[in-house]
């Protein structure tokens, strides 16, 4: 069993796995290198040579326990036949729903839009390099993959005024997710991902009476689909206040939790493995700090089963070699 699966599965305490959130991205160099040879970023994650080759460039400088697939959650509506561009300096830029465009999108439209990611994670998994050691493949939640859909771009800290104006759009483009990311997990499956996260980047913008609606109820339909593929499901529902409720309610194998919640009260309320917490901003600071910080989470969760990680992604300003540092601390812990 690998060291992830492990601390899921087992509930091992004794090791500490460690993968990051953006671990391949713009604070390596070589992924830079790639990327300004190939400003289409779709394009980019559509080229399964190079999408595999960015997807191990960190495993090849660290030892992590697991690779995460170079794609995006936008993926989606990209193969929903959205428009979805990744501006410099700007974010994602989405193009106006035809509602009757993505409800005519066949499987095989879709699947055809989107092959190259499975083809990708294949040649992952093929390669040496993750041997005993998990591929994750990942999903965005179906509210955070609304959001941008209706939003069009990063909300920031609000929604667009409307947002909830059309509950008919709202509730179609729910029944048109459902349906595809069951379909996007299930090809990731097949082809060699062997743990799903699922990301809602945005459930700390919705209210506490809006979460049942929009984060449990949608989410714990795609927790019990990956459950019933026998692949364990790590949920990260980014700045959510209560992650008690959320586990009790959508019951995830693991869940990552943010950098603003307090990590004591997580591990004395909270029972399943945990992953992630610290704040990426600390691999800004110095090594004694970036230290410091990274024995507090060890230190909590020394008796639970935890998956080092951050509490949000590798930041572009990053210097790998404190990357190095961390993944060396928490190996030696
Ligand atoms: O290394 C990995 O974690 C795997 C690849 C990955 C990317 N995006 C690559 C990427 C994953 C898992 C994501 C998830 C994702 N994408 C989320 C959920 C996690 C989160 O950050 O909250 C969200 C909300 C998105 C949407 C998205 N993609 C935004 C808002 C942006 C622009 C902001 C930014 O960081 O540039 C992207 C672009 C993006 N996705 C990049 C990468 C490496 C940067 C693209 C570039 O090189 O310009």
């Amino acid at each position: 069993m690998t060291p992830i699966q492990e601390s899921i599965i087992n509930k091992k305490t004794s090791n500490k796995p460690i993968w990051l959130m953006r671990q391949a991205g713009r604070y390596l160099p070589e992924f830079r290198k790639i990327r300004k040879l190939n400003p289409n970023f779709i394009n980019l994650c559509l080229n399964e040579d190079l999408s595999s080759k960015i997807t191990l460039q960190p495993l090849q400088r660290f030892e992590l326990d697991a690779a995460i697939i170079f794609s995006d959650i936008l993926m989606i509506p990209y193969g929903l036949n959205q428009k979805v561009k990744f501006k410099k300096n700007f974010g994602p830029e989405l193009g106006i729903i035809n509602l009757k465009k993505i409800s005519n999108i066949s499987e095989m439209d879709f699947l055809n839009r989107l092959y190259p990611i499975y083809k990708s994670i294949k040649k992952v998994k093929k390669n040496i390099l993750t041997n005993n050691k998990d591929i994750i493949g990942f999903v965005g939640a179906p509210w955070t993959l609304l959001v941008y859909m209706i939003n069009k771009h990063s909300p920031k800290k609000k929604l667009v005024k409307d947002f909830f104006k059309d509950k008919y759009l709202i509730n179609k483009i729910l029944i048109i997710l459902e349906k595809f990311l069951k379909i996007h997990i299930t090809q990731q499956i097949k082809n060699g991902a062997t743990v799903i996260q699922i990301f809602d980047s945005w459930a700390g913008l919705l209210n506490e009476r809006d979460l049942s609606n929009y984060v449990y109820t949608p989410t714990l339909n795609l927790v019990n689909y990956v459950k019933s593929l026998n692949v364990p499901v790590i949920c990260f529902p980014r700045g959510i206040k209560n992650y008690k409720n959320f586990c009790e309610i959508v019951k995830p194998d693991a869940i990552n939790i943010d950098y603003v919640v307090d990590p004591i009260s997580i591990s004395n309320e909270i029972q399943i493995p945990v992953q992630g917490g610290l704040n990426p901003k600390a691999l800004l600071s110095d090594k004694d700090n970036l230290k410091k910080e990274a024995l507090k989470y060890l230190n909590i969760f020394k008796d639970h089963p935890y998956i080092f990680n951050l509490g949000h992604g590798v930041m572009p300003e990053t210097d790998p070699m404190k990357v190095d540092y961390l993944v060396k601390l928490v190996k030696d812990y």
